[in-house]
């Protein structure tokens, strides 16, 4: 039996006349680290609300079908200012304690715990209204944990942050995914940060799941042209699970006596024919690229040339 569960559920928002999810059944197992895709408007927030339990009761609307969560589950959105209410850092962490009556001691720990696991104790004095908004959305997912519920439903929670806040708040949810074992259910358009993450992938089309299955197979089955070239060439690759520049270089070396970099140099051996626009100039490159173990760059028989200026041009044969 999953830690959720939902059958045969459709749901349509207050005065709509279609379903925002229709028909839809799901089980995730605790401990599981679960990516919601698909379009916009396809019912990922609105998945992500029904798991939360903001549907019905926030949103009302019109519900059937059967919905099971084990137990409370925490909410992380998109926008931090909207979930942040107290005005220090400290106490906004410990707000969900107080809401439920925790004693003095016990919130005293915990809000301390959680201070140091979200790397929060240099700020937990400040006014939460001077923070950016990387230090605003681990705040906001400090104070989502701190209750203790086990469950974390994040929808888009890294879409307004730069990459490296990005990278903080993801690598916590991971922790919190794989040492402390939380169930997860992220949302998120930016699938070249969390991809690799998830054990599972679900794909929504108009409110119905089209796709509910492993990373690989949503690869090889679904068109996912929308993921990142990386992505999809990291999990093309056998046994292959890194996503970046790095990890992939020490991949191939590491597999060098394996022949893997034939089937690499298949992969990368293709024409190319690029034009670039820099500084108003217009340049044409036409070779065939590709990578070899002993060099990092191998070029042969290149023309280039800028447009209209011949004094920059480069031959190789
Ligand atoms: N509060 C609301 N009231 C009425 N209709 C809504 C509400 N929120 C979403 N919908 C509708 O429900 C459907 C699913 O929307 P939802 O927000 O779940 O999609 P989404 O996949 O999260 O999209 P996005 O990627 O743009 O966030 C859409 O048709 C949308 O217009
Ligand atoms: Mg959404």
């Amino acid at each position: 039996m999953g830690q959720i569960e939902i059958t045969d559920v459709s749901y349509s928002y207050p005065e709509s006349q279609s379903n925002a999810l229709s028909n839809m059944n799901l089980e995730i197992d605790e401990g599981e680290f679960v990516l919601v895709l698909g379009a916009s408007g396809s019912g990922k927030s609105t998945l992500a609300r029904l798991i939360g339990g903001l549907i019905p009761d926030f949103y009302g609307g019109t519900i059937s079908g059967k919905l099971k969560v084990s137990e409370r589950s925490s909410m992380l959105f998109q926008d931090p200012e909207k979930q942040l209410v107290m005005n220090r850092v400290e106490r906004e962490i410990a707000l969900p304690l107080e809401n439920r009556g925790v004693g003095e001691k016990e919130m005293i720990r915990r809000v301390s715990e959680a201070l140091s696991f979200m790397n929060l104790n240099e700020i937990k004095d400040r006014d939460v209204t001077t923070l950016s908004g990387g230090q605003k959305q681990k705040v906001a997912l400090g104070s989502t944990v701190v209750g203790g519920q086990r469950i974390i439903v994040l929808d888009e929670p890294i879409s307004q942050l730069d990459p490296v806040n990005a990278d903080e708040i993801l690598e916590i949810v991971n922790r919190l995914n794989r040492d402390h074992g939380y169930t997860v259910i992220l949302v998120e358009q930016r699938v070249d940060k969390c991809f690799h993450l998830a054990d599972r992938v679900i794909y929504m089309e108009s409110g119905s799941i089209t796709y509910n299955g492993s990373k690989n197979d949503f690869i090889d089955e679904k068109n996912s042209d929308f993921l990142p070239e990386v992505v999809r060439l990291s999990y093309e690759l056998p046994d292959a699970q890194f996503l970046n520049i790095k990890d992939g270089r020490a991949y191939l070396r590491k597999n060098n006596d394996k022949n893997i970099d034939e089937n690499i140099d298949k992969e990368i051996n293709t024409k190319i024919n690029i034009t670039m626009k820099s500084q108003s100039k217009t340049a044409h490159l036409n070779t065939s690229v590709y990578r070899s173990t002993d060099k990092s760059v191998s070029l042969s028989h290149v023309t280039f040339s800028y447009e209209k200026d011949l004094s920059y041009s480069i031959k190789l044969t």
